[in-house]
């Protein structure tokens, strides 16, 4: 079925019409499509989807508005091995980004374009990136042959016209986003539920700001508002205009007097972003609050008071459903109870959603995320998981019930900390505060993280993943810590950093800290300590809280176990180091010298 045409476009500004037409001559779709943005188009949108298969539409008593969506079983995470920083020269790039010449580049994806979207309609998608019209808020437009794209972009970003209204009155640029599945079909052709190409190309032009996306239809490498433009492309833009684009939630922790404070993290891919934004604090905790402003990104910027203020770019949470739960994660759990697009999850007989961890008991039986039956005893005998350890829910932030009353103030709020995470079986203490900036950036540089399923790899190997912006950094890694260190120039006053790790193992190969809602504990010692309230014990690492520095109203956590949790293990840290140098070697050439002066002093203090 093809899409009522709608091709008249929504724009006057006759560049942007120009370039539409230019892409449609190269990419051929049967019609072109101006999205709107409206809930009429989208509701035909995901109907249409219903109709060729990609979308199956949810028991609505249930789960009112949902839909469910399977991927093709090769395209269900970033692919970080296809994805290129084709800058002017390989320099800019850096050793941990994949670099191609950009006119041998350009050359590819003309051929890999040209027809690439026959007997598809080719959707003009325009987003903003923060609040329509907001002096931090940046515009793109994808041209994409994926309604799935269209629908999820909808949720996740503020599209359609509005955003061409601010278009129109043609100040600032539009990052232009040319996006294909790259499954042309020929006349007659049956389409696939999920079509999309084995060759992906995830590819980035950071001197003329442009972003092209071939052969995949999923989450980072399709909906390109949100890795490839909010943070490779506006890592360019920030460091070209002095601020900072990063993978940080943000979130602002209330205190029973009332009293608000903001803070960021950067954890890696699937290591607590969500959790952590929507956390809801714990028994001992009456009268504290936890608002959330964001879970993904946060775009930070030098505000006229001197402090740094951020916003989240985005407008929906593209969230990982398995490990979420009523107990784990209330909060995400009633956001994504309706209006929600899941996928790659596993689909009940009921016509409901289910994935591992969601419930204690799982379902008698499920359609797994590849339509196969699945019972708890298959499970048992094949180790087969209904749903894939990447299945995401696409969820309105609005509807989320700690949203801040904030989230959306085009200036941002201010940030009073920084924290980096890992996931670390060993080594790393649960928490721990840099000594100052300098000392913060050099533990956020460092930061290393075994790797999830949120991109394909091997899951379980530590990685050095600087400020979790290894597989975002859209320039040189050496260039990104320098420019970190630059920031506080602009500042009266900077956050203080901090590091954590939820996910040291014991002995016995578990989880020593219960982790989620009981994180609120170490958070209200960041708070504090960021406001200069809260006493800590100095370390060769860093500021640490002792036993009684942390509040234990209700849980029972015995001392001896804090102390395994902040154990600091001077031989293994030694090796710590020497894998600091490994990455510092990689980056020499553009590596700042406070990095090595830094490493320097951790050395002699330990
Ligand atoms: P991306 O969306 O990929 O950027 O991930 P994220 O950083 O937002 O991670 P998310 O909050 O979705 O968590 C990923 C996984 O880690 C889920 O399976 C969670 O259940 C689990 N997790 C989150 N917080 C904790 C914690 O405090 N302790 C433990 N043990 N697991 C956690
Ligand atoms: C991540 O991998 O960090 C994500 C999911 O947030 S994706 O949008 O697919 O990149
Ligand atoms: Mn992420």
């Amino acid at each position: 079925m093809s899409v009522q045409n709608t091709s008249i476009p929504l724009t006057t500004n006759d560049h942007l019409v120009r370039w539409v037409e230019k892409i449609a001559e190269l990419t051929k779709p049967d019609a072109i499509h101006w999205v709107d943005g409206s809930r009429e188009e989208y509701d035909m949108l995901c109907a249409q989807m219903v109709e060729s298969g990609t979308f199956t539409k949810l028991n609505q008593k249930l789960w009112p508005g949902c839909f469910y969506a399977r991927s093709d079983p090769s395209d269900v995470a970033r692919v970080e091995d296809r994805t290129f920083i084709c800058s002017l020269s390989k320099d800019s790039a850096g050793p941990t980004n994949n670099w191609v010449d950009p006119y041998e580049m350009r050359r590819k994806l003309k051929g890999l374009f040209d027809g690439a979207m026959r007997g598809r309609t080719m959707y003009v998608l325009a987003f903003s990136m923060g609040p329509v019209g907001g002096p931090m808020s940046r515009i793109g437009v994808q041209l994409t042959d994926s309604p799935y794209v269209v629908v999820n972009t909808r949720i996740m970003a503020r599209i359609g016209l509005p955003v061409f209204r601010e278009i129109d009155k043609d100040e600032g640029r539009v990052v232009p986003c040319v996006h294909s599945v790259g499954a042309p079909l020929v006349p007659g052709q049956k389409d696939v539920p999920w079509p999309c190409n084995s060759e992906k190309y995830i590819v980035h032009f950071p001197e003329t700001r442009e972003i092209w996306s071939y052969g995949s239809g999923y989450g980072g490498n399709a909906l390109l508002g949100k890795k490839c433009f909010a943070l490779r492309i506006a890592s360019n833009i920030a460091r070209d205009e002095g601020w900072m684009a990063e993978h940080m939630l943000i979130l602002g922790v209330e205190d029973p007097k009332g009293e608000k404070t903001y803070v960021a993290a950067a954890f890696p891919s699937a290591c607590g972003k969500t959790n952590f934004a929507m956390l809801i604090p714990p028994k001992g905790f009456e009268g504290w609050k936890i608002w959330t402003v964001g879970d993904d990104i946060a775009w930070i910027k030098p505000g006229k008071d001197g402090v740094l203020h951020a916003i989240n770019p985005e407008a929906g949470f593209f969230g990982v459903a398995p490990g979420t739960s009523a107990a784990t994660n209330p909060n995400a759990m009633e956001t994504l109870s309706r209006n929600t697009i899941f996928t790659n999850v596993a689909l009940t007989p009921e016509g409901g959603v289910w994935w591992e961890g969601m419930t204690e008991e799982p379902p008698a039986e499920c359609l797994d995320w590849q339509g196969k039956k699945w019972t708890p005893q298959s499970a048992k005998e094949t180790g087969a998981k209904a749903a894939h350890p990447n299945a995401r829910f696409t969820a309105p932030a609005s509807q989320c019930p700690t949203i801040d009353p904030h989230w959306e103030d085009p200036n941002g709020v201010p940030i009073s900390a920084i924290i980096f995470g890992g996931r670390r079986e060993k080594t790393i203490p649960l928490v721990y505060q840099a000594f100052n900036w300098s000392s913060g950036v050099y533990i956020g540089a460092t930061m290393g993280s075994e790797m999830t399923a949120a991109a394909t790899g091997t899951v379980g190997k530590v990685r050095r993943d600087p400020m979790a912006m290894l597989p975002f950094c859209g320039y040189h890694m050496g260039d990104y810590f320098r420019h970190w260190l630059k920031m506080p120039r602009s500042l009266s006053a900077t956050p203080r950093i901090f590091h954590v790790n939820w996910f040291r193992k014991g002995a016995d190969g578990k989880f020593i800290w219960p982790g989620y809602r009981e994180n609120m504990r170490v958070l209200k010692w960041i708070v504090e300590r960021a406001r200069v309230r809260a006493p800590g014990a100095e370390t060769p690492i860093g500021w640490m809280p002792r036993y009684e520095d942390i509040e234990w109203k209700g849980l029972k956590f015995p001392k001896e176990k804090f102390e395994e949790l902040q154990a600091f293990d001077r031989t293994a840290w030694q090796r710590e180091v020497m894998d600091h140098e490994e990455l510092f070697i990689r980056l020499h050439d553009h590596l700042p010298p406070e990095m090595i002066y830094e490493r320097e002093l951790l050395i002699c203090r330990l």
